[in-house]
């Protein structure tokens, strides 16, 4: 008996089971433990995916794997993003000490792994960019910027801004879920995978025919175009209701 006790004692250790019955065993205790994922494809699988597509390249912001937008964000800046959101828009914060899931460390994973992942060269003349992150509520002057936007944008948002071949930026429910960022970087980095040019004039590295013998915007002319953009931002978005309430008999 008690050799046989020793036995599987013996065999126990060898084997290094130190399971017991109703102990979860090692992926159990994984499982809805988010501190235990690592790896860019794991971490950006489960926490940004569902938002910005498996590459980043769709969904609800910008293309983040666009090589002319990561060459102008610094690290420090995703980070920040990362951990905070962007503060009125469906950017959520991700750190534990703002409530979410991750750890500074997994951010920092994350943030590396946009790096090394979503290769490719931004345009010789990125370098030249008018600044895309930490800028200040625009300062322009709106009636410029609507002169400005009626030659350089128009012949796609159409006259106004009303919308063409491209919708309409100064939509009031669109206004309502972007950012003052989000319009400036797509301003200077355009939207490569939908065809809007960047400040240049250029998509994929060639003059837009639209912008033909336009030259690039100056950071004047992107402020004057967000002062006049921004300044469609309503405090109630969406379809417009009649003055006085709803009329319609049925109330
Ligand atoms: C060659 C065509 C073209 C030109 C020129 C152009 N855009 Fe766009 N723009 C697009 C397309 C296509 C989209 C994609 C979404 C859509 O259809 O509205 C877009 C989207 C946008 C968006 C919304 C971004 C989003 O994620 O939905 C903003 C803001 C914008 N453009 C501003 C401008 C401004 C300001 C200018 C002038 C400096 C400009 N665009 C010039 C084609 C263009
Ligand atoms: C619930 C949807 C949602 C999730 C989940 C989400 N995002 Fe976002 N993210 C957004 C939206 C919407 C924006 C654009 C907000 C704006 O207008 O500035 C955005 C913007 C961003 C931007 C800035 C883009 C710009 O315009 O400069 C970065 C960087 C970013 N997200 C990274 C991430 C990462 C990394 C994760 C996962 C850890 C993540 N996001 C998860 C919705 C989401």
């Amino acid at each position: 008996m008690i050799r046989r006790t020793f036995l599987i004692t013996a065999i126990a250790l060898a084997t290094g089971c130190d399971w017991m019955p109703g102990k979860p065993t090692t992926p159990q205790t994984k499982r809805g433990n988010s501190e235990a994922i690592h790896g860019f494809a794991n971490l950006w699988g489960t926490n940004c995916q569902g938002c910005h597509g498996a590459e980043g390249t769709w969904g609800a912001a910008r293309p983040l794997n666009d090589p002319l937008y990561q060459s102008l964000v610094t690290d420090e800046w995703l980070r920040a993003t990362v951990s905070d959101g962007i503060d009125g828009t469906l950017m959520p914060p991700h750190s534990i000490s703002n409530g979410g899931r991750l750890t500074d460390e997994q951010i920092q994973e994350i943030v590396s792994g946009m790096r090394s992942n979503w290769t490719g060269s931004p345009p010789p003349y990125a370098a030249k960019s008018p600044p895309i992150i930490n800028v200040g509520p625009a300062t322009g002057d709106p009636a410029k910027g609507l002169a400005t936007f009626n030659t350089w944008c128009s012949p796609c948002h159409g006259e106004n801004g009303v919308g063409a071949m491209a919708g309409s930026p100064i939509d009031s429910s669109f206004l309502a879920l972007a950012s003052d960022q989000m319009i400036r970087a797509t301003i200077v980095c355009g939207r490569p995978d939908v065809g809007m040019p960047d400040w240049q004039g250029n998509l994929h590295g060639e003059k837009v025919p639209e912008r033909e013998g336009l030259s690039p915007l100056t950071n004047a002319q992107i402020e004057d175009l967000m002062a006049w953009i921004t300044s469609h931002r309503v405090e109630f978005p969406g379809q417009p209701y009649p003055p006085g309430g709803n009329q319609s008999p049925g109330f």
